[in-house]
């Protein structure tokens, strides 16, 4: 058996990389050289990322692209993703094409709060344990100033403070339920600075309250922390156009696509299988904004499938429906976002994305975000519903393949040509290769 390491954290980067290399990876110096490979030339660069979290070894790259031409309330902008899953730039360049000329995305803010709870024990009478919090919370509000100071002067700040019971799920269990307004920032260092303190107050004022028995002074905090499900800080994302107009092509009628697009929403709906992979394909386009843009994707995600499940049921996070011919496609989701603070202003890449965005406030990329979702799950069923998804995937498989081979230029426009009317397999795209380098 290995024999653990202690002090891991104290070694310098190359001790890291030659213990890693000792004890896990037979000594290969090609593993060593691949580590190295990929640290960036200019050291202080290199030297940020290293920063960002703790046992940096090397970097990991994420390709980084554009999907131009999305019309979002009247405004064309380019949005840029940082993603590996081949298609997902694709298709979200070909739906923002598609709506760019039916009249674009729509996209509103219906609230930003927060939350953030701290979560006690409190084994007494809870008449005066509500009696205390009254008592209490002006002076926990005082006690924050000086880090709700900043906030309050952008506009934000506490919003509330709610005592809630939650002895019937748990005994003795209580919490301070918070909400908040972080303006432009996404806000986790204030929230769990601003609960911190409550909890701190909280306790001590306690301990003085003479109401309370000896017993009910003993108020034990368990924990302070925001909530990832921000149910209250939503947008919503919408594209609409006369049902018609659905239609490219001779292939289907925009009233044939309609029907099969509104019942493969339907199906998603009603059907937690598909629902999960149909909001997956909704994350495709979050995700890859999010990441660009230096937010929190992992918060992000935890976010929207709670609220995918807010009924009890794990449903679809998209509808559509036709109405007076117009067909309509919305989704309302929620996203805690910033463009101020954490990694915007450090990561150079993410202050580019910033750039690309026209420097947006924290709602605007709400609502870019959630356009991005939209457009990502438009294009996928879409595909679904009428050629298959896999006509555009094997696309980027043939070429995977053609890279592989080192296929030139031409070899690469011969067999796309070919492969428009045949099955892409990686035999078939091997034969058909050689073929062409024999002639
Ligand atoms: C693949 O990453 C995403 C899809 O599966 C989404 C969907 O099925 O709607 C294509």
């Amino acid at each position: 058996m290995i024999p653990p390491i202690s002090g891991f954290s104290k070694l310098t980067k190359k001790e890291k990389i030659d213990w890693l290399a000792e004890t896990y990876l037979k000594d290969q110096p090609e593993d060593v050289r691949i580590l190295r490979q990929y640290w960036n030339e200019d050291s202080h660069l290199q030297q940020l990322h290293d920063e960002f979290t703790e046992n940096t070894l090397s970097n990991f790259y994420l390709p980084f692209g554009l999907a131009p031409n999305f019309l979002i309330n009247d405004e064309l902008l380019a949005l840029p993703m940082a993603i590996e899953e081949s298609s997902v730039i694709a298709a979200a360049s070909k739906a923002a094409k598609f709506w760019r000329t039916r009249g674009g995305f729509k996209a509103e803010v219906i609230d930003t709060q927060k939350i953030g709870q701290v979560h006690f024990t409190y084994p007494g009478d809870s008449g005066k344990l509500t009696n205390f919090f009254e008592y209490v919370k002006p002076k926990m509000i005082e006690a924050v100033k000086p880090i709700t100071k900043n906030m309050e002067k952008r506009g934000g700040g506490i919003l509330n403070i709610e005592l809630k019971d939650k002895t019937e799920s748990l005994n003795n269990y209580f919490q301070l339920h918070c909400t908040f307004d972080t303006q432009d920032s996404m806000g986790a260092n204030f929230i769990n600075s601003c609960l911190e303190k409550f909890a701190d107050v909280f306790q001590d004022e306690a301990k003085e309250f003479e109401a309370f028995s000896n017993e009910e002074k003993q108020i034990e905090i368990i924990m302070s922390i925001l909530s990832n499900y921000v149910p209250h800080c939503l947008v919503r994302a919408e594209v609409s156009c006369p049902v018609e107009e659905l239609s490219e092509d001779d292939q289907m009628s925009g009233q044939e696509f309609a029907e099969k697009f509104l019942q493969a929403i339907k199906i998603a709906e009603v059907e937690p299988y598909r629902a999960v992979t149909h909001n997956k394909g909704i994350m495709n386009g979050i995700d890859a904004v999010v990441l660009a843009t230096g937010n929190d994707f992992r918060a992000v995600e935890a976010g929207i499938h709670a609220y995918a499940s807010k009924s009890g049921n794990y449903t679809s996070l998209s509808h559509a429906k036709v109405e007076d011919g117009l067909f309509i496609f919305s989704m309302e989701i929620p996203l805690a976002l910033g463009t101020v603070g954490g990694l915007t202003s450090l990561h150079p890449l993410v202050k580019l994305a910033l750039d690309i965005l026209q420097q947006p406030s924290a709602k605007k990329l709400m609502k870019i975000v959630a356009v991005a979702g939209l457009a990502q799950n438009f294009a996928a069923v879409r595909s679904l519903t009428t050629t298959g998804i896999q006509q555009g995937h094997m696309k980027m498989h043939l070429m995977n393949i053609l890279n592989q081979q080192n296929a030139t230029r031409e070899e690469k426009l011969t067999l796309t040509d070919y492969f428009k009317h045949h099955t892409v397999t990686h035999s078939s795209v091997i034969e058909q290769l050689e073929k062409l380098r024999l002639q």
